[in-house]
């Protein structure tokens, strides 16, 4: 069992198979109190960590001194209000205006297994390899029970927290702030690692020396957002792939997020994450309880590549849903880049005939296929065929594809409405908007108030009647447009604080039904590129569309950064047409096609009119990818160079997970001359055993290939890759 509480020391000790989480429940008032999070443990001593006797600190609550215990005391759970100065994760507003919390201990309960979150996505697992601990703390005053959900997972490194906070009392409670997590750890002069960037430039990695007082990375945009990613990371000095302690928090959130970190007066670090309290006001009222969404913690002593390693095998294993996450996926082309809105029915055709030949398995049918969608100013909400470009409608389009022998996808942006557009001449009412304002316009469209059950419903019965329609095997889900002017005319006044969370929950809701009612469906979300890609809606779809940009060479950034995080297998990432459309660069076909595979591979182009030269090296690609992709999919990946860092190269390796084989990919992003030959050194093989280089015959001892490296051959021009795939003899 991996969660344990001693009745002596009255700690609880959260065992990984190489991390220990300790905190316990203090004397006098039994305040819940953080000691330890870190390597494992064989025993709990570490109860002396809060110092609560070191006069004149943190001297144990006493009646003349108690907010300097409570501005020091490492918290698993702070509250707002009664004298702990710093970030807290709890803040409420009583029916009498006040805001003081204050809850101690109550009682536990450990068992096997994890439970859900009610209508929030969450990590899961069986009785058999998990375990999981609620903690109650109450505040008899306003009648609060806070229950401190936590699960450890036994064969991986990785705890998740969750809070659910429960009115017991006799008048309602209005929530202000309730975070999912907060972790209080003496600062190791930490930087923050975390992940930012910006329509096509998504995920980029970076690092800040954390210094006194808070700082954080947010979203107040109403999804997780290209800008920021729901995680935050707190790496030691010098941290490096294989060297360096770092603490991963991700969220499990699809909506406004705070992750923050609080260097206090103590050289404490408290770190929080959760639900923006921008514009949040949750009422509860008496018997009601409100659920937070969930953080996946993880702890690694052995550099970054063991914490990716971990979220990888456990998003794979315990957030994923449905057939596809352990199915390989059919090889798609998708028309958004080869024709954006200019197509019909003989155009998708065409393709879908030169993709068959070239063993393409899918055809996606991209935005502009409904209404009066001849440009990206109007339609959205008008979820009829338009037979002027499509006679016959989908079944028709389905059926010819089928004839070919490719699937038909589609792609649909459910969640938005035109003003331009029938629906929203029909109901002006259904967008998010603040009345006597006209709501602000982002790529001409409006955010449908999802939170109203009528509009919910009205979306779900169309989405449900397209998809009974034909035979449509994927789903793209887009959404592009971020949420203002937020106002939902189905809340009353004292509830539009409800409006953010409701949306999310919405989105949730939708795409729960979608998976239930389509159990076999490919589901991609995407939002204008990779802004929503995020943990939370991993739960409902196996891959998520990483950026809008697809030039090769951007993309290894971009999925380096996603790949921090996220396993490949989520990465949707495809070959495009050159020069690239977004940026304008021209980089071998060849290398086009290994950067795609360390994503879900599949083409972006019009495959009628790319050169004969480059059309002739699909089906060797799509052969590549039904070599490797059971290995991109389910093995171990390793980064080993980044272009980000060096400037000149990039290179990443996977494992598959019984050892028998591994993939190097290398791509020379800036060639050079007078140099002598690059090495790699490799990771994760057996040092005793000897491979064999497939593609130079060479073979190699895996000691050698990871302690001496594995020697590149020089590359003439910019943009070359190669591939060296390693057997274990
Ligand atoms: C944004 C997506 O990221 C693109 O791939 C494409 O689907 C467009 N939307 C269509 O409007």
């Amino acid at each position: 069992m991996g969660i344990s509480y001693n009745e002596k020391t009255r700690i609880f000790k959260l065992d990984t198979p190489n991390t220990s989480y300790c905190f316990g429940v203090e004397d006098s008032f039994g305040y819940l109190l953080h000691h330890y999070y870190g390597r494992r443990l064989a025993a709990d001593g570490v109860g002396y960590l809060t110092r609560t006797g070191e006069y004149p600190f943190t001297p144990d609550r006493n009646g003349r001194e108690k907010l300097s215990f409570l501005n020091a005391a490492p918290f698993e759970y702070p509250m707002g209000g009664m004298g702990d100065f710093r970030e807290h994760c709890l803040e409420i507003r009583t029916r009498e205006g006040y805001n003081t919390l204050e809850a101690g201990f109550r009682d536990y309960e450990i068992r096997r297994g994890k439970r859900p979150l009610a209508g929030l996505p969450a990590t899961f697992g069986t009785e058999a390899d998990c375990a999981s601990l609620t903690v109650r703390l109450t505040d008899d005053v306003v009648g609060l029970t806070v229950e401190l959900e936590y699960t450890v997972f036994e064969d991986l490194d990785a705890i998740t927290r969750s809070a659910r906070i429960c009115n017991q009392g006799k008048g309602t409670v209005w929530l202000t702030k309730a975070l999912s997590a907060c972790l209080d750890e003496e600062d190791r002069d930490f930087s923050m690692l975390s992940l930012h960037g910006a329509w096509a430039r998504e995920r980029g990695i970076q690092y800040r020396k954390l210094g006194y007082g808070r700082q954080g990375v947010f979203s107040e945009r109403g999804v997780s957002s290209h800008q920021d990613q729901p995680f935050l990371g707190l790496t030691t000095p010098g941290i490096t792939q294989t060297q360096g302690e770092v603490y991963g928090f991700h969220l499990v959130y699809s909506g406004n997020f705070e992750a923050q970190t609080e260097v206090s007066q103590f050289n404490m670090t408290r770190t929080l994450l959760g639900i923006n309290p921008y514009n949040f006001c949750w009422e509860l009222k008496p018997g009601e309880a409100f659920q937070t969404p969930e953080v996946v913690m993880v702890y690694s002593c052995a550099g970054l590549g063991s914490m990716t390693r971990t979220y990888h095998d456990l998003y794979r294993r315990h957030l994923i849903r449905g057939p596809w996450r352990d199915r390989k996926r059919p090889v798609l082309i998708n028309n958004w880049e080869a024709t954006h809105f200019d197509f019909d029915l003989e155009k998708l055709l065409d393709i879908a005939r030169e993709a068959a030949k070239a063993g393409i398995e899918m055809l996606v049918m991209d935005d502009g296929w409904f209404g009066n969608r001849f440009d990206d100013n109007r339609a959205l909400g008008d979820w009829f065929v338009n037979e002027e470009k499509l006679p016959g409608g989908l079944d028709r389009l389905a059926r010819e594809l089928n004839g070919l022998g490719l699937k038909f996808g589609l792609w649909i942006e459910p969640e938005m409405v035109s003003p331009d557009s029938d629906l929203f001449r029909s109901h002006p009412d259904w967008a998010i908007q603040t009345p006597g304002r006209e709501p602000g316009r982002c790529r001409n469209q409006y955010v449908l108030d999802l939170t109203r059950a009528e509009v919910l419903e009205y979306v779900w019965q169309r989405i449900r009647s397209i998809l009974s329609s034909a035979n449509i095997e994927y789903v793209k889900w887009d959404m592009n447009r971020q949420l203002s002017d937020l106002g939902s005319l189905g809340l009353p006044p004292r509830r539009q604080g409800e409006l953010y969370h409701r949306y999310v929950l919405a989105v949730y809701e939708l795409q729960e039904r979608l998976v239930r009612t389509f159990p076999n469906l490919l589901l991609e979300n995407c939002s204008g590129g990779g802004g929503r890609f995020d943990p939370g809606m991993l739960y409902y779809s196996p891959q998520i569309w990483c950026s809008d940009n697809t030039d090769a060479v951007e993309r290894l950034k971009i999925q380096e950064g996603t790949a921090l995080l996220y396993p490949l297998s989520t990465i949707g990432a495809h070959v495009s047409d050159c020069p690239n459309h977004y940026m304008g660069r021209t980089v071998p076909f060849e290398t086009r096609g290994h950067v795609a595979l360390a994503g879900t591979f599949g083409y972006e182009l019009d495959v009628t009119g790319i050169s004969g030269e480059d059309r002739a090296q699909i089906p060797g690609q799509v052969a590549m990818y039904h070599r490797y992709n059971d290995l991109v999919r389910e093995g171990d990946y390793y980064r080993l160079a980044s272009c980000r860092e060096n400037g000149a190269y990039d290179c990443w390796q996977i494992n598959a997970k019984d050892g028998s084989q591994a993939l190097v990919t290398y791509v020379q992003v800036m060639s050079r001359v007078n140099f002598p030959s690059r090495r790699v050194r490799l990771e994760g093989l057996e040092p005793g055993k000897t491979y064999r280089v497939e593609q130079t015959g060479q073979t190699y001892g895996g000691d050698v290939l990871m302690y001496a490296g594995l020697p590149v051959e020089p590359l003439s021009g910019d943009f070359r890759s190669r591939q060296y795939t390693l057997i274990r003899i």
